[in-house]
């Protein structure tokens, strides 16, 4: 076991554990999955210098915004100047922060944009489907598949997210092979990357274990999934180590632990890009992150959304963040 030293703010003891990967990436969703959720809307030169921040803190993909419908997420209505703000400071670079899109016509807006790389994001259950996206679970594939082509054809990535993979609050439990059926479709329209959500934070250690083996035996690499959770029930980070231990080398979070999803009441925010950072210190794998420089970004954030991050290391390395902050007192 080693120390970290040579600096004002602690770190953890570092133990490395056989068999873990000894680099992860960290996908950070907090300028996306963290601000749709905001119940106060952030100006759009906030989100860029947030956005800007993160890159500056060496977070190596950072998910800046939603090409979706501007009623049903009117947090993230201002999609386009927000990519037009970023393109003017970080210029061609701005192009490859990756966006959600979830049908043609968000395609062509962030096509219009010269983005290059997109997420589409379908349900594991009919339910959330029909709340999510306002189609069946088969109908949002009939969406998807000339999203994924076109983009493809355009030279675009496309990412592709499943939620609800550890349970659903309308139908309960959700059986993995369901989730491995749609979660395959998904991908094979051509996505490089499958990101498995837990969006309602239910998941366990032994599901994640067992999800992820049902994938690689459904042909999936682990190289070709994500985990995404949401840490409703406090199991985010248990549920971090069981992926890793199955070989997962990407993780999506969020800093300071925004998030949850307007469309399922139940979803807290995401596992905290600080938390996570932490634990691979700890476990002395690499993911290239300056911690300092996201807890401060948090806690600039947090003083703009006008409460504390619920974040357990910002807590912790900054415990007088502030709790009141310019939209503290913007209507709802
Ligand atoms: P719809 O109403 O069925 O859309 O919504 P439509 O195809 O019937 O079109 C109706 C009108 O909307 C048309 O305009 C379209 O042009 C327009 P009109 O011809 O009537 O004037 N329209 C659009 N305008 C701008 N951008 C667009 C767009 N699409 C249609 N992209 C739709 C279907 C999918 C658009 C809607 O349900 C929607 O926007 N849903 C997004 C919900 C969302 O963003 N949820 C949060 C993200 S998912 C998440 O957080 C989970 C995740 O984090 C993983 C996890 O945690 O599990 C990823
Ligand atoms: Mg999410």
């Amino acid at each position: 076991m080693s120390q970290s030293t040579g600096r004002s703010t602690p770190l953890p003891m570092v133990a490395p554990e056989a068999g873990l990967p000894s680099r992860v990436t960290i996908y950070e969703v907090g300028a996306r999955d963290g601000l749709q959720n905001e119940q106060a809307l952030v100006p759009t030169q906030v989100k860029a210098e947030f956005v800007r921040r993160l890159l500056t803190a060496g977070l190596p993909v950072v998910e800046a915004t939603s090409f979706v419908h501007p009623k049903w997420v009117p947090q993230l209505a201002d999609a386009a100047d927000l990519m037009t703000d970023l393109a003017t400071s970080l210029g061609d670079a701005s192009r490859d922060l990756p966006v959600l899109v979830p049908n043609e016509r968000g395609l062509d807006r962030a096509l219009e944009l010269g983005l290059r790389h997109i997420a589409v994001f379908g349900s594991a259950t009919e339910t959330f489907a029909q709340k999510n996206l306002n189609r069946s679970l088969d109908d949002q594939f009939a969406m998807f598949e000339p999203t994924v082509r076109r983009a493809r054809d355009a030279g675009l990535d496309v990412r592709a997210y499943v939620s609800m993979c550890f349970g659903d609050p309308w139908e309960g439990g959700v059986p993995v092979e369901q989730v491995v059926d749609v979660g395959r479709r998904l991908f094979d329209l051509g996505a490089s990357q499958l990101s498995l959500g837990d969006t309602i934070g239910v998941g366990t250690a032994g599901h994640v274990t067992a999800l992820v083996r049902a994938f690689e035996a459904a042909g999936m690499t682990t190289d070709q999934l994500a985990l995404h959770f949401h840490d409703t029930y406090g199991q985010a980070l248990s549920n971090v180590q069981a992926g890793l231990r199955a070989g997962i080398t990407t993780f999506d979070a969020s800093a300071g632990g925004l998030g949850g999803c307007p469309y399922a009441q139940s979803a807290t925010g995401n596992l905290a890009t600080e938390d996570l950072v932490w634990l691979l210190t700890g476990l002395g794998i690499e993911h290239g992150v300056d911690l300092d420089a996201v807890v401060a970004t948090s806690v600039w954030m947090a003083g703009h959304l006008g409460r504390p991050s619920p974040s357990a290391v910002v807590r912790a390395l900054a415990p007088s963040e502030p709790a009141g902050g310019s939209l503290a007192q913007s209507p709802a």
